[in-house]
């Protein structure tokens, strides 16, 4: 069976029609889809990702802190004022604009997601969060072989899984077997042409358990500007991860439109 899992899409149309039309010209149709969180945030189209991402995942999406805190500005729920405390003010600034802008469906769906409080879901040995496994609600992030142990790989409970998250926008792929080993996927997978499709398929048949950060969709920071996703093949126990160039021109300049903070447009371009 494969699974075809993405993540961070932060409201980028362009990057998730991308994606969404490799993953039709593939014939990936029939796959099971599964949406990572962060369907919001950072870029100028909430209202069409929401509609498309639930349209194509249905139930398979879990909650991403930016969706968390768009719904907690909706409903007056005060714990999004932390996030200035840990979110840079650009990220607090396109927050406030996507609660003002997401039409009243839309700030419905995103409420009920929040208030489903599903941060984390599973299927036979896969398991499909945001941030880390192990207390998906706090938000951590896994950047290191350490995180890795300490979230996912070191609690009895998760072995032999196969674990997928996002919150980074950097690809990764991290193995155990008594110990962890940490596979840098951008430094794996050639750049190539800004208009080529990449791809590099990883076998994941030789781990005890395996943690696999997809690429940030919307947002790449892996000084990579195209966006990408991963399609899992449980028969094979394969992972492949694809990269694909889009218009991200197209969306800098709805952005540019909207005056969103200068930072967020250039990283677009940049891939950080
Ligand atoms: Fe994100």
């Amino acid at each position: 069976m494969k699974h075809v899992v993405f993540s961070d899409v932060h409201s980028n149309l362009e990057a998730l029609s991308s994606v969404l039309d490799d993953i039709k010209s593939r014939n990936l149709e029939k796959a099971k889809k599964i949406c990572l969180g962060d369907i919001v945030g950072y870029g100028p189209n909430p209202n069409e990702c929401i509609d498309i991402v639930l349209d194509a995942v249905g139930e398979n999406v879990v909650i991403g802190n930016h969706d968390r805190s768009v719904a907690w500005r909706i409903v007056g729920d005060a714990r999004y004022l932390a996030e200035q405390f840990i979110m840079n003010q650009y990220a607090e600034w396109v927050l406030s604009w996507t609660a003002k802008n997401l039409n009243d469906k839309n700030k419905q769906r995103l409420v009920e997601l929040v208030k489903s409080d599903k941060y984390i879901m599973g299927e036979e040995n896969l398991i499909f969060t945001h941030s880390t496994p192990i207390e998906p609600g706090r938000m951590d992030y896994i950047e290191s072989s350490y995180d890795a142990t300490m979230y996912f790989f070191g609690d009895k409970k998760f072995k032999g899984k196969i674990a997928f998250a996002g919150h980074i926008h950097k690809p990764q792929l991290y193995h155990y077997n008594n110990e962890t080993t940490r596979i840098d996927i951008s430094k794996e997978m050639p750049l190539g042409k800004q208009n080529e499709r990449m791809s590099k398929k990883f076998s994941l048949a030789n781990s005890e358990s395996s943690l696999i950060v997809v690429p940030g969709l919307g947002q790449p920071r892996d000084k990579n500007n195209k966006t990408g996703y991963v399609i899992y093949d449980s028969d094979s126990k394969t992972l492949e991860i694809i990269r694909l160039p889009y218009d991200f021109k197209q969306t800098q300049e709805k952005m540019v439109g909207a005056d969103f903070p200068e930072l967020l447009i250039e990283r677009l371009a940049l891939g950080r």
